[in-house]
């Protein structure tokens, strides 16, 4: 079978045990510890247990018949404090994962960052010190040193442009800044820190095949005012350009770029502009855009329009926008293209949650307009579903559930949905045509 048919998660989101085994504290623990940042108070503390589950998981995994599953590698589990001493303990619970995977031939696809910054690295600036591209560089030559021999699928970040314009523009995840001069910084360092992981990557890892997760949206101004129209541009480079453009273009999207030189000293777009193997597209709605003068950019997220259907946590639905997606990242990027997540979150209760036929039709419809985008030419070689289990939906707690998988948060029993048993179904029927 040459698509290949995965699931992902990250490690805050599942793995709990977040004081256990000398893993340091992230930024997220943190977080969720402030009050009111976090629906019902919610924390990854435990989530769905996976540090002490994972073989089970794997077990789910193979049951369903994953080819390959993306997870995320806890930065602070394998360094407490970001830098300095390894924790053997934390390199040790991925091994086990790794081992466990290829037993069930599962190919893993590991990701270094998920939005897990250590706390102690934060409390020296975090991203928006320019010496976390060398942090970040150190974390990468540990992970790629251990876990090279058996892991082939590199990604450096998952959605750069999320984490930075949530946690330095508005200020919806840590560490909760919202100043352009520091956003800036920010994203110039992260696109730094992704080009030197991408080098050590290399030299540790023979026939490594690397590349970055971004949140990929179709960007739609609110209204075809002058205005809107203005504010959404500025918000479509910030969303969907600001990283892939440096990292594949060698260049800035022109907005940014007049307000980001500053930043830039002679040689960086060398260290930020690497080859690479494959372009990670996660791809869930259309975003709306409107003109804000009040917000730190002057643009924010706008009304979808009214006859557009919604899930019920609120996101938009426009199947026809995933096929737009992966056409402009081929004609832009020209890389082989993975969807690394795609899904539909839905309110914990909800009618039927087992018999989950909104997900399932979300699911067919998505992969659908997949399928007929890669008839068209784009070069789409895999779909990772968002996600294998339930899990810590970020600021909405566990109020948002997206699994293929129920999680039981009382008992940690997994339930596999209607959706999880039809995607086992079609992997399966599809390993059987090309045998
Ligand atoms: C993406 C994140 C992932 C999850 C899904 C629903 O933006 O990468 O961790 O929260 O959205």
């Amino acid at each position: 079978m040459d698509f290949l048919w995965g699931a992902s998660t990250s490690a805050y989101q599942i793995e709990g045990a977040v004081a256990e085994d000398g893993r340091g504290p992230s930024v997220w623990d943190t977080f969720c510890r402030e009050k009111g940042r976090v629906d019902n108070g919610d924390s990854g503390d435990v989530a769905c247990d996976h540090y002490h589950r994972m073989e089970d998981d794997v077990g789910l995994m193979r049951e369903l018949g994953l080819a390959a599953y993306r997870f995320s590698v806890s930065w602070p589990r394998v360094l407490p404090r970001g830098a300095g001493r390894v924790n053997p303990a934390g390199l040790d619970s991925y091994d086990r994962l790794i081992d466990r995977l290829l037993e069930a031939g599962i190919e893993p696809w590991l990701c270094l960052y998920h939005w897990d910054l250590p706390q102690a690295l934060d409390d020296l600036g975090g991203w928006a010190n320019r010496d976390a591209a060398g942090w970040f560089a150190d974390y990468a030559t540990v992970c790629a040193r251990r876990f090279g021999d058996r892991v082939r699928h590199w990604a450096t970040f998952n959605e750069f442009s999320v984490f930075t314009l949530f946690g330095y523009a508005f200020g919806w995840a840590p560490p909760s800044i919202a100043d352009q001069e520091t956003h800036l910084k920010v994203i110039h360092t992260v696109n730094l820190a992704h080009g030197d992981a991408v080098g050590v990557i290399r030299a540790h890892v023979p026939g490594a095949k690397i590349g970055g997760v971004h949140s990929f949206q179709p960007m739609r101004p609110q209204s075809p005012s002058p205005e809107d129209r203005e504010a959404t541009a500025l918000f479509d480079e910030h969303w969907n350009l600001a990283y892939p453009d440096p990292q594949i273009l060698g260049r800035y999207p022109p907005r940014l770029a007049r307000r980001i030189e500053p930043y830039v000293q002679a040689g960086d777009m060398a260290r930020i502009c690497r080859p690479l193997d494959w372009f990670g597209i996660n791809f869930y709605a259309p975003v709306y855009g409107r003109a804000e003068p009040t917000s730190l950019w002057g643009f924010a997220f706008g009304a979808p329009p009214d006859d557009l259907p919604r899930s019920d946590v609120g996101w938009p639905i426009d199947a026809t926008a995933f096929p737009q997606a992966l056409m402009t990242a081929r004609d832009r990027y020209r890389l082989p293209i993975y969807v690394t997540e795609n899904g539909l979150g839905r309110r914990p209760g909800a009618d039927a949650d087992l018999n989950d036929t909104a997900r399932l039709d979300y699911m067919q419809t998505h992969i659908a307009a997949m399928m007929e985008a890669k008839r068209q030419g784009a070069d789409v070689r895999g779909y990772f579903a968002w996600s294998l289990l339930d899990n810590f939906e970020w600021g909405a707690g566990y109020s948002s559930r997206f699994g293929l998988v129920h999680v039981d948060y009382t008992t940690q029993a997994r339930t596999p949905r209607a959706s999880a048993r039809w995607y086992a179904e079609r992997i399966r029927a599809e390993r059987l045509l090309t045998l």
